[in-house]
């Protein structure tokens, strides 16, 4: 198939790119290089340095014959959004809309979107959460995927074009930027060979659904072909505190010393993990690394990008 993935020279959109590619697909990359790197990008991909929300899109998807777009570009840090909710919303709404008018225009037959689990049921009353649960995000950028999955199901039910939404919960693994507020297993891993003690806040009591990133590569694969016109939590269905995450971190870098304790950072959610029936059941995908077989991946990885 021929396939653009938007965001395919940052952390996720990039180890999407090389499954796609190793699986005999052909890519087209659309990233801005405003957070993905020039490096993380596969060499047999064909590489357009665009903004998602430039006309040039259009030009790009009629010249390259898409026939699937897999939008992983945005804005992703929740704080961000906070300051600045109007650059949040151009990218992540006016981007995905750009997208979508080009995508119908030149008869793509798939539009896979990608939102976040994390934040698009905001604090759930119940756990794990599911795709039917209540849609009540607490910050713009959870409002701005919201948006995002709305237009997409519009445009595809308007227009005829397939959909899939796959919402992720924490994603970790190689390429992730150890920077910000959001990625703490890369940032954790590179305080810890720069032999810093990292920041743990809240007690290390918030629970998260740490995903590996090569798992949620493989459920983009598995959507080329199936969960047509429907909506997917992708994570691993088990919570983690801070807590546990840090001393399997310990377990596997072989770091001695105590974390540093923070206060609990406003706005944080408290808990949550996903339930994912839904796909193991649907998309017949299932998780295959384990938490500790993904710290080690990426503990690996830092330690080569490191020398
Ligand atoms: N990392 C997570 O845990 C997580 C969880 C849920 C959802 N997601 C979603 O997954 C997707 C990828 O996230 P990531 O963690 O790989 O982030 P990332 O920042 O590494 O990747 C995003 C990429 O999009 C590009 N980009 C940003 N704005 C652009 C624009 N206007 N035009 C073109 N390119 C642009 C960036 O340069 C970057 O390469 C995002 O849609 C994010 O919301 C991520």
């Amino acid at each position: 198939m021929k396939i653009l993935v938007t965001g395919g020279a940052g952390f996720i959109g990039s180890n999407v790119v090389d499954l796609y590619i190793e699986s005999g697909h052909s890519v087209v990359v659309v990233d801005n290089l405003i957070m993905g790197n020039i490096k993380n990008i596969n060499k047999k991909a064909k590489f357009y340095k665009v903004d998602i929300r430039d006309k040039e899109i259009f030009n790009i998807i009629k010249k390259e014959k898409i026939e699937v777009i897999n939008h992983h570009a945005a804005q992703i840090s929740v704080p961000d959004s906070v300051n600045d909710p109007f650059s949040d919303a151009d990218i992540n709404i006016n981007g995905t809309l750009n997208l979508l008018n080009c995508a119908i225009k030149n008869k793509v037959k798939r539009f896979i979107f990608i939102s976040s689990g994390g934040t698009v049921y905001g604090e759930p009353e119940k756990l794990p959460a599911k795709e039917d649960f209540k849609i009540a995000p607490e910050n713009p950028y959870g409002i701005s995927k919201v948006a995002g999955e709305n237009y997409v199901k519009f445009f595809c039910k308007q227009y005829n074009m397939k959909y899939v939404i796959l919402r992720y919960s924490n994603v970790y693994g190689p390429r992730q930027i150890p920077h910000g507020e959001a990625g703490v297993v890369a940032i954790f891993i590179k305080k810890i060979l720069n032999g810093e003690q990292p920041v743990i806040f809240g007690k290390g009591k918030c629970i998260r659904d740490y995903i590996y990133v090569g798992d949620v590569a493989e459920a983009n694969l598995i959507c080329l072909k199936r969960g047509d016109n429907s909506e997917f939590n992708i994570g691993t269905g088990k919570p983690t505190s801070v807590n546990e995450l840090f001393e399997i971190i310990k377990k596997v870098t072989g770091f001695k010393k105590e974390a540093l304790q923070g206060p609990f950072r406003k706005g944080d959610i408290l808990a949550n993990y996903l339930d994912i029936k839904k796909a193991k059941e649907i998309l017949k995908w299932v998780p295959k690394i384990s938490l500790i077989e993904g710290i080690k991946q990426t503990y690996n990885y830092f330690l080569k990008e490191e020398r």
